[in-house]
This record gives C-alpha cells, sequence and structure tokens, in this order.
C-alpha cells in the first residue's frame, strides 16, 4: 500500500526535517516502497485519509510533528505511524517535563530550573552556576540555545529562548564528553545502539556544527571504556522506557569530565535523518545500513 513521508512542517527545524524525508523517501523508494512525501505545511493533514494511505513515516521535527499533535491526527484517521504514540512524543518534546519525570524515577538529568523572566533567569544563574544553558523547553537542533558564562548575558538568552517558546529552562552545563545513543523497537525487544561520541569544533555543537560543517567529528564504535559505554546504553534505554517510547528515539547524553558520571539531556522521539545525522551512523555499525534502517521502521509503524 501507500506510505507518506511527512516531512517539513511548520516548526523551527523544517529545514532538517526536509533533509531528513528526503533521504527516507530515497530509502523507501530503493527498496521498492510506494512511498510519496507529504508536507503538512502544504496539504491538510487529512488528506492523508482520502488519498488512502496505507502507513506513515513521521520525518518530521519539533512541534507539529514530533509532539505528539500529528501522531493524535493520524490516531483519529486509523493510520499507523512510525516512532512513539501521543503521550510519549508530547512529553519528550517538552524538555522540562521530561527531565521532571526522569528525577522522579531516579534517572540523572543536570539541575535545571524553569524561568519566565530575565529576573528568573537571573536567579537560575546564580543558584545553577556558570556556565548555565538557557533554552526553549520544546525546541530541537539547539535553536535558540546560549552557553551563560557571565550573569550579564541572562537577558539576551532568556529573550532569544522566549522567542522560540515561553516555556524556558535553564540547566547546568556538564562539562566533559557529548555522547547521543539511539534505542531501535519497541516494549521488551527495544534495544540501545552503539553509543556516538560527538568532537564538534570548539566544543559547540550547534546547529551549523551539526547539519552543515565537515568538520564535526563522531566517533563510533566510541573510544570510552567498555563498562562506560554499557552503563550510557542501560541509561538511555531506561530513560526510553520510563516515558514509555516506542519504535526508535535517541538520548543525547553528556558524561561528566570528573566524575565520568552521565547525565540525560533530552529524548528526540523522531530523530534527524539527514547525510549528517546520528542515528544512522550508529545503526551502520550495528550492521544496519541507511536503507534498511528505514524499513525497519517502517515495518514497526502502529497506532498507539
Ligand atoms: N532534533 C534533531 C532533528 C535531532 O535530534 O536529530
Ligand atoms: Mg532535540
Amino acid at each position: 500500500g501507500k506510505v507518506a513521508v511527512l516531512m517539513g512542517g511548520h516548526s523551527a527545524e523544517r529545514e532538517v526535517s526536509l533533509m531528513s524525508g528526503a533521504g527516507v523517501l530515497a530509502a523507501l523508494r530503493r527498496a521498492g516502497v510506494d512511498a510519496h512525501a507529504f508536507d503538512p505545511a502544504e496539504r491538510p493533514l487529512w488528506e492523508l485519509a482520502h488519498a488512502r494511505f496505507e502507513r506513515v513515516f513521521i520525518a518530521l521535527h519539533g512541534r507539529f510533528g514530533e509532539d505528539g499533535t500529528v501522531q493524535g491526527a493520524l490516531e483519529l484517521m486509523g493510520i499507523p505511524y512510525t516512532g512513539s504514540g501521543v503521550l510519549a512524543s508530547s512529553v519528550a518534546m517538552d524538555k522540562v517535563m521530561t527531565k521532571r519525570i526522569w528525577r522522579a524515577e531516579g534517572l540523572p538529568t543536570p539541575d535545571w530550573r524553569q524561568v519566565a523572566s530575565v529576573a528568573d533567569t537571573e536567579a537560575a544563574f546564580d543558584a545553577l552556576g556558570a556556565p548555565m544553558i538557557v533554552k526553549p523547553s520544546r525546541e530541537g537542533s539547539t535553536i535558540g540555545l546560549t552557553k551563560v558564562v557571565r550573569r550579564e548575558q541572562c537577558t539576551d538568552a532568556y529573550r532569544l529562548a522566549a522567542r522560540h517558546d515561553p516555556e524556558v529552562l535553564c540547566e547546568q552545563f556538564i562539562a566533559g564528553d557529548e555522547v547521543t545513543c539511539p534505542v531501535l523497537g519497541t516494549g521488551p525487544a527495544a534495544q540501545a545502539l552503539p553509543v556516538i561520541r560527538i568532537v564538534a569544533p570548539d566544543g559547540n555543537y550547534d546547529y551549523q556544527n551539526k547539519y552543515f560543517s565537515d568538520e564535526t567529528r563522531y566517533i563510533v564504535p566510541c573510544d570510552l571504556p567498555a563498562g562506560e559505554e554499557a552503563a550510557i546504553q542501560a541509561l538511555v534505554l531506561a530513560a526510553y522506557r520510563t516515558l514509555g517510547c516506542r519504535g526508535w528515539a535517541r538520548a543525547d547524553v553528556m558524561i561528566d569530565r570528573a566524575t565520568r558520571r552521565p547525565y540525560l539531556l533530552e529524548i528526540n522521539t523522531a530523530p534527524g535523518m539527514t547525510g549528517h545525522s546520528l542515528v544512522p551512523m550508529s545503526a551502520r555499525v550495528a550492521g544496519l545500513d541507511y536503507d534498511a534502517l528505514c524499513l525497519r521502521l517502517l515495518a514497526e509503524a502502529a497506532l498507539d
């Protein structure tokens, strides 16, 4: 039957989603799937039902795609889709809510404050110390994010983040190794893939260095001690299960340089599938090439 690859959309990560979607679409077509591009910014989603699509591959990132809204519409239309269901998608999009749940479950995540003003942000800086990350709660790809090292930066940092989301989060910066780890599968079959260590120019893994730089290095298989990699995989799997994720996801983790303890930053329920993206790199090391990965994700498309 016909498969729609949802891409583009209305979020700030539209450009990234178009790159992910183009990759997924080409892969599915190479495998003989009757796959079609569908941009919900250009066509109303309910056309999916009228055009009799049987399954959907969600290659949307950010709000109105990764956040449970599109998942809810697909539930109503009865069209199975890749990735997490409504609740897990919507919780994972909200970094504050995600951190509350992880902390309540005893999973390590950097200390944080939710802020609603510049004054709150300055108070958070006084409490959390420097450096501090200020970012929109429901955004991706480091959009709207500032690493604050001086108190005077709080004003601009808060205003920038608040332009993207009224819900703004201040988070203690963990200095150390930046790693990421995908999970594939559902329920008891869910498995963590190889951990990737990311080495960005000047330690700055921002939008440019994520999608366009050829200088960012991705080390996979990673060069961490085997015990550390296994501990991260176990932590990420617990983070995935705690939120009730399904299909796939990728959690971003910082390892404290001094203590070697890992801290969960966030989990992405519709991770990037661009030429620079991380899940495909990790899957390849696990023996699953890009096309096989897309087919596997599609095969696990489901309803809640
Ligand atoms: N939010 C981007 C797409 C990612 O996590 O890969
Ligand atoms: Mg993200």
